[in-house]
């Protein structure tokens, strides 16, 4: 199976940004798109001009929103709907990224906010990580996490429309840190999310689990041969950096 590799911008990105996104459209070659899939997912100001490139160019790179709003419409000021992403042309969307939990987001939100991702027909990207105090726990917090983030509702989001689903392992004290767990503690909790989503979701869900935390052109290679695919938060905003991530696939 071919890897994902996706980038999240976060708070960074202006109009002048437009040239670095052109460099990495523009080195997304058909070679590369052969050996990985490249989302990448700029803030929400951008999503629009991005994606009219992405249509102009034909190109394979796929968009995302960084996170959702529990509820699809409606008065909440500052928000940002998955029915809005999905408009403005994305087809994935982050949904309990530390740094949103940081802020206040709780595992209901999280939850919810993966069903209107679904129900905008936007691939929910759900991170899940546990912070440096809870190494100890780590799998029961991954647990209680998984369990709480994919409870389905019994409302009309019950039945959800997308049939894939990709959720992130990491570590809060990986992000941006420059550690990370090793490559073969990475493969071992990877496995093991993914025998707990599996119990969780349809049995006709297209699962991948990605690493995401510190992930650099140099440890690229090794987080990818033991994943199927990376989040990168830092090393994308640079177009040659993500790419040769890409190239480590
Ligand atoms: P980082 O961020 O690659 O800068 O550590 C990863 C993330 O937050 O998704």
């Amino acid at each position: 199976m071919s890897k994902i590799v996706i980038g999240n911008w976060k708070m960074n990105g202006l109009q002048s940004s437009v040239a670095i996104f052109r460099s990495i459209l523009e080195g997304y070659t058909p070679e590369r798109a052969a050996k990985s899939e490249l989302a990448l997912c700029p803030p929400a100001t951008l999503l629009a001009t991005f994606s009219s490139i992405v249509a102009e160019q034909s190109s394979p790179v796929l968009l995302g929103g960084q996170s959702c709003h529990h509820h699809a419409v409606g008065s909440f000021t500052g928000s940002v709907s998955a029915p809005m992403l999905k408009d403005a042309g994305a087809s994935f969307a982050l949904v309990g990224h530390a740094e949103r939990r940081a802020e206040g987001e709780d595992d209901e939100q999280v939850n919810a906010q993966l069903l209107q991702a679904q129900e905008a027909d936007l691939t929910p990207v759900l991170c899940v990580g546990e912070r440096q105090a809870e190494r100890a726990q780590r799998q029961h917090h991954l647990e209680r996490q998984l369990t709480r983030a994919l409870a389905s509702k019994p409302s009309s989001l019950a039945a959800p429309r997308a049939s894939r689903l990709i959720v992130a392992y990491e570590p809060v004290w990986a992000i941006g840190s420059g550690t990370m767990p090793s490559a073969a503690e990475i493969a071992s909790v990877c496995r093991s999310i993914a025998e707990q989503v599996q119990g969780l979701v349809p049995s006709d869900t297209r699962l991948e689990v990605l690493y995401g935390g510190s992930v650099s052109p140099a440890n690229a290679a090794d987080i990818l041969a033991a994943t199927d695919g990376v989040l990168v938060g830092g090393a994308s905003l640079d177009a040659a950096r993500l790419l040769a991530i890409v190239d480590a696939a």
